[in-house]
């Protein structure tokens, strides 16, 4: 076995840094402790930052994983996994970190974990809510105040809204979270909630358009969604049975769309996709939001092949670069399946790529640079599942010598306009209200 120098020092202090993970809650100083003496023993592919301060200073710590832990390389795509954002919902927190210890522990030992890790750039944010976790002083079956963050509000509706004006003042957590995705092109990504056993996709809002009349807000990405939320439930030791918390059949096959379950504003699935280019999903992990520290081993057991059988799926669908003049990448290009088009476009990063999650099948790919023609391409996108690469397919412009300037999407609800053009009538408030107030408390 060859190992990195720096790693050396890492693998001889192994030992007390993955026995230094119990079965039990970390709190903020343990966490941190925690994340920084990984960083420490495996230094070569781990990278550990804080992308900004929680209400009351607390970081916001992110540990990155993969070959490049440090920046995105080209073709790698980018993984995210947020846990915590509503403090009381603890099982989410401690999975991530058990997830981060058993990828430093089987690098460059099991194969599978190896390509992984060769070839996906990880993000794992085990906390999105500190000041909430500490409010929260003891295991709580149901709902605290710590759901909330320091300034009491809800971070899961504290996102802009494609549908209605969300008229919530963005939070320092929020807002970085939104920095930390406008500056990674992420493609894939889940948060972790407590409360309730499912995997739940987006649309949480809806409107007419979307099918909200029949109780149900689709995506045209709805195909990929079902598949990643069954990715999840069908890998999770009991959540594919879809017997929810109190042994009746509330979810059939474990997932369900957010909308059917219950309609919310400003939730951080929708604004993933809608103006993130990532697709995420919010996983309900545990009945009790905060269980005895005794459970958190089952939880691990039965997350574990779920958590990472979910991060393999950012290979699915076809990615690649759009280039022009002399192979000079294009940004701002928009690239997107014919018949997906998404409200705003998706575009190419700064080096020209693209990755569109899409399943098996055949598909035509439209690159476009804005103010010139566009071009389309048939492709045949294999199951590509364990190969952990997408399909291949770069687009070249040898005309194009200018590097379009895009201006970003705007944050305004973008779905209104769409459904002042359609005769649809909104379902009448009071039904839509009834239902927030009897279940508010999960996602
Ligand atoms: C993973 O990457 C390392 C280089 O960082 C390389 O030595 C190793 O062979 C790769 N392993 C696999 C399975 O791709
Ligand atoms: C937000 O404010 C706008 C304009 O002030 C108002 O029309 C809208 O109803 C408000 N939305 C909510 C959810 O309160
Ligand atoms: C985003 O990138 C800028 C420029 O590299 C950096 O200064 C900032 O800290 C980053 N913010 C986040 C949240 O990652
Ligand atoms: C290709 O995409 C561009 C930009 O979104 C759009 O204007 C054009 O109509 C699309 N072409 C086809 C054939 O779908
Ligand atoms: C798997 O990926 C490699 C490149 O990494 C590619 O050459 C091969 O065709 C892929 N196989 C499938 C079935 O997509
Ligand atoms: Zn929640």
């Amino acid at each position: 076995m060859r190992v990195a120098a720096g790693d050396v020092a890492g693998i001889l202090c192994l030992v007390s840094v993955a026995a230094a993970l119990d079965f039990k809650y970390h709190h903020a100083e343990e966490l941190e402790a925690y994340l920084k003496g990984v960083h420490a023993a495996y230094p070569s592919f781990t990278h550990l930052h804080s992308i900004g301060r929680s209400v009351e200073g607390r970081d916001l710590w992110v540990l990155v994983l993969g070959r490049f832990p440090t920046h995105h390389k080209i073709g790698i795509p980018e993984f995210k996994y947020v846990a915590n954002m509503h403090g009381d919902e603890t099982v989410g927190r401690e999975m991530l970190l058990h997830l981060i210890d058993f990828l430093v522990t089987s690098y460059r030992r099991d194969p599978v974990i190896t390509r992984l890790l060769n070839n996906t750039r990880i993000h794992i944010m085990p906390t999105m809510n500190p000041d909430g976790f500490e409010a929260t002083k003891v295991p709580d079956c149901y709902y605290t105040p710590g759901r909330y963050n320091k300034n009491g509000e809800d971070l899961n509706r504290n996102f802009p809204d494609a549908f209605e004006n969300n008229n919530a003042s963005i939070q320092p957590e929020t807002q970085a979270v939104m920095d930390w995705i406008k500056n990674e092109t992420f493609v894939l990504s889940a948060n972790l909630h407590g409360g309730a056993l499912v995997a739940s996709y987006t649309f949480d809002n809806g409107n007419s358009v979307t099918g909200s009349l029949k109780g149900y807000s689709r995506s045209l990405d709805d195909d990929v969604f079902i598949h990643l939320a069954k990715t999840y439930s069908f890998n999770h030791a009991s959540m594919y049975k879809g017997t929810g918390c109190d042994n009746r059949q509330t979810f059939p096959e474990g997932i369900t769309n957010g909308y059917s379950w219950y309609q919310l504003e400003g939730g951080m699935q929708d604004y993933n996709y809608i103006w993130g280019q990532c697709f995420e999903i919010t996983l309900e992990l545990s009945c009790c939001k905060y269980p005895p520290a005794n459970q958190l081993e089952k939880f691990w057991r039965d997350n574990k092949a779920a958590l990472i059988e979910y991060i393999k799926q950012v290979h699915l669908g076809v990615k690649g670069q759009v280039t022009g003049k002399n192979g000079t990448p294009i940004p701002n290009a928009i690239v997107e399946a014919k018949g997906r088009a998404h409200v705003c476009p998706y575009r190419t990063n700064q080096h020209g790529e693209y990755f569109l999650l899409l399943l098996p099948g055949t598909y035509v790919i439209n690159a476009t640079v804005p103010g010139f023609k566009s071009m389309l391409k048939t492709v045949e996108i294999p199951d590509n599942t364990g190969n952990f690469s997408a399909l291949k397919q770069d687009f070249s412009f040898p005309e194009v010598s200018i590097k379009p300037e895009a201006p970003s999407c705007p944050k305004i609800p973008l779905y209104q306009e769409f459904e002042r053009a359609s005769a649809a009538v909104k379902p009448t408030l009071h039904i839509l209200a009834l239902m927030t107030v009897m279940l508010v408390i999960f996602k």
